[in-house]
């Protein structure tokens, strides 16, 4: 028998590590790994299954929502409605935050904030697609209802950030701020089992991961930084779907970013459920995550949808951005 590490003995023996942990975090990743399950069966059988296509309504960042979507969002929140560890939750799929009320959950310590299902464009085409979440400790009394500042922390507030991906296997990434480590869904016996220990992120690489289609509308800074991986032959890979993309940043190297341009100043990714956890798993690797001036995880968000522009992965290529984006300024500064 092969040593099988599943999520559940990984988090428990993890537990000891966090003298002040009482199991309730250990149990929140328990709840968001049964829930990651669940959209999984329902991923894989989506095409035969009324759930791909579209539903009715948009969401708050305005964008058309796909019933895979909405099933997602349902589904995440019942279990963590279930699940008593948690007080509250955002998401992209919800205009507001949304206290969760029950019996077990009024002194809950936990909010947790996720993107349900990140790449929807990619559903009806049979892309990867992913989750993505983030954890806090909640900062108002465990008396009251949760409120504004409960989630709108900077990203180096969250206690643990994960991301599920539904590729040609489907993955459990997450990390409590002791490194990252990846877990594979065996579909035989229903588990997520370790795979991917203590996951390092190579120090520089050569693959650069955008939509280039933007490029007219970058800063200068930005359009250089890419014309030097055009002229260095890097390898250009974009999937469309930021779990898979950083997925792949975070294993092979390489950079994943979204920038400003002249239609949307903010960029597209947003801070709180795709950014933030994103950045804290690529740095927990040893990795870097900067918006070109800084770091996301210092960000201090100021409404629960906000967008911001990414640049994520090794930390040469980030840096490098981050030079030229100080040299142009520099420029300006004594134009
Ligand atoms: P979501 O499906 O949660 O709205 O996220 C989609 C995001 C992200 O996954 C991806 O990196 C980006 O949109 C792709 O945007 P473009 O289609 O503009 O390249
Ligand atoms: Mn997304
Ligand atoms: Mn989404």
């Amino acid at each position: 028998m092969t040593n099988i590490v599943t999520l559940d003995e990984f988090i428990i023996t993890r537990q000891k590590d966090f003298a002040y942990a009482s199991g309730e975090l250990s149990g929140l990743l328990r709840d968001i790994g049964l829930a990651a399950k669940i959209v999984s069966r329902e991923v894989n059988k989506a095409g035969l299954a009324d759930i791909v296509g579209r539903a009715k309504n948009e969401n708050a960042s305005g964008d058309q929502v796909q019933k895979l979507d909405v099933m997602a969002d349902e589904l995440l929140i019942a279990c963590l409605r279930n699940s008593g560890e948690c007080c509250g939750i955002a998401s992209e799929e919800n205009d507001n935050y949304v206290p969760i009320k029950s019996k077990s959950s009024t002194n809950a310590d936990y909010i947790v904030i996720f993107d349900p299902l990140d790449g929807s464009s990619n559903i009806d085409v049979n892309v990867s697609i992913g989750t993505i979440f983030a954890i806090y400790h909640r900062v108002t009394d465990r008396d009251e209802t949760v409120s504004d500042e409960d989630f709108l922390q900077k990203g180096v507030e969250q206690v643990a950030a994960g991301y599920v991906f539904f590729g040609s296997s489907t993955m459990l990434v997450y990390t409590t701020g002791r490194g990252v480590n990846g877990f594979t869904l065996d579909p035989s016996i229903g588990e997520f089992c370790l795979s991917h220990s203590d996951i390092t992120i190579p120090d520089d690489g050569n693959i650069y991961s955008c939509n280039q289609g933007g490029f007219r509308k970058w800063e200068p800074a930005i359009q250089d930084y890419t014309e030097e991986c055009l002229n260095k032959s890097f390898k250009m890979r974009y999937i469309g779907s930021m779990v898979a993309d950083v997925h792949r940043t975070l294993i092979k190297g390489g950079i994943f970013f979204y920038p400003a341009s002249s239609s949307s100043p903010n960029g597209k990714l947003r801070l709180l459920y795709e950014c933030n956890p994103l950045a804290f798993i690529m740095e927990q690797a040893g990795g870097k995550a900067s918006d070109g001036r800084q770091r996301i995880l210092d960000i201090e968000p100021t409404e629960l949808h906000q967008r911001t522009p990414i640049f994520i992965g090794s930390p040469k290529m980030v840096e490098r951005v981050e030079e030229l984006v100080a040299s142009y300024e520099l420029e300006e500064t004594f134009a």
